[in-house]
């Protein structure tokens, strides 16, 4: 697989990720433990050097699961986790104290079975804490060897020049689809000035751009998807147009909905990373394939004249977790 470069700090990964999280957490039930390690290794066999965790993520379960999963070649890899909530429950305030982000580290650095993290990301901003004082602290960690790269998720513009200004940040991890764009209004271009990488989560629209998911599909009740005010029924309804639109654009190509959303997205610029997730290995091999697709600039065209004549509805995230969001 091709390779792509976060940052200036030369943070080498696969144009492709793999966002883990699903395999444990937000989605349903966890995917059986043999089954997710085979989803993870048959990653890292087709290409995918960048494997995405959190503390949060279960919570620690899906670090755990990571780290078995990658031990065996955990010297080709990148992992990525982030620290930032309260006692490690993403439900709790946030919690970005620098004691804090220490002992994440070191619980982190156990449950993954390493000796360090190669991308350490701020989960949300922390409005209690100074940005200088989080990025000082991961400054330390990096100096003592226990962290490689510094990255920020979902952080507004002043944040991320405020934590870049102590420790420069190699990557943000923001939500950014075919769905929502708001990054290229203003976070964007600062990513561009300042030289750090873009690492898309939901990049296939939490599975809704892949056309698996309409009006009908119900979740499972520990699925976040139940409280996304993008995923009422009311508004899959809606939004079904979007799918339709990808469904004409992937025939034309010869491809997947799914592959079109990634390509699409890699296509935007080349310090991009999308980071999709999956519990089945036929989509990961799907999922993989995108990276063979290539949008010529009238593709590129196309698909901004139908996404431009689109109206998507329905918050992305609902009220009381959206005000965390571009801090
Ligand atoms: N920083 C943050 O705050 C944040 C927030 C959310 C996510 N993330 C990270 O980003 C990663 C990816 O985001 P995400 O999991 O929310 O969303 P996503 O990658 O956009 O979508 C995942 C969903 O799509 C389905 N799917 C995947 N490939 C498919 C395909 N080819 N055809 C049909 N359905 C497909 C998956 O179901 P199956 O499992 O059934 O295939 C899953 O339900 C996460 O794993 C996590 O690491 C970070």
């Amino acid at each position: 697989m091709q390779k792509r470069t976060l940052g200036k700090g030369g943070l080498e990964v696969s144009a492709l990720g793999l966002g883990c999280m699903g395999l444990s957490f937000g989605y349903g039930p966890a995917t059986e433990k043999a089954d997710a390690i085979r989803v993870i290794r048959t990653a890292y066999e087709r290409g995918v050097t960048f494997f995405d965790t959190a503390e949060v993520y279960g919570p620690f379960v899906n670090e755990e699961l990571v780290g078995e999963a990658l031990a065996p070649f955990r010297d080709q890899v990148v992992i990525a986790t982030k620290f930032g909530f309260q006692d490690g429950d993403s439900k709790k305030p946030m919690d970005s104290r620098p004691e804090r982000i220490r002992a994440v580290a070191e619980a982190s650095l156990k449950r993954l079975k390493t000796d360090r993290i190669d991308l350490f990301y701020q989960h949300r901003v922390d409005p209690n804490v100074p940005m200088e004082d989080v990025a000082g602290t991961v400054k330390d960690l990096i100096s003592e060897g226990k962290v490689k790269h510094f990255g920020l998720s979902e952080a507004g513009e002043q944040s991320i020049r405020r934590a870049h200004a102590v420790q420069p940040v190699a990557a943000l991890q923001s939500e950014y689809s075919m769905w929502w764009r708001e990054p290229e209004q203003k976070v964007m271009p600062v990513l561009e000035e300042l030289g750090i990488g873009f690492v898309p989560f939901s990049p296939l629209g939490k599975g809704f751009l892949t056309g698996a998911i309409d009006a009908s599909t119900s979740f499972d009740k520990s699925d976040f998807r139940n409280i996304v005010p993008r995923f009422s029924e009311e508004n899959r309804k809606a939004n079904a147009a979007l799918v339709d639109v990808l469904g004409r654009l992937a025939d034309g190509k010869g491809a997947t909905r799914a592959q079109i959303a990634l390509a699409w997205l890699l296509a935007q610029k080349p310090w991009i990373v999308p980071i999709p997730g999956t519990t089945k290995l036929s989509r990961l091999e799907e999922n993989v394939g995108a990276v063979s697709v290539e949008l010529s600039a009238a593709d590129l065209a196309a698909i901004e004249a139908a996404l431009k004549a689109i109206q998507v509805v329905g918050e992305r995230y609902p009220a009381q977790m959206q005000q965390r969001v571009d801090r």
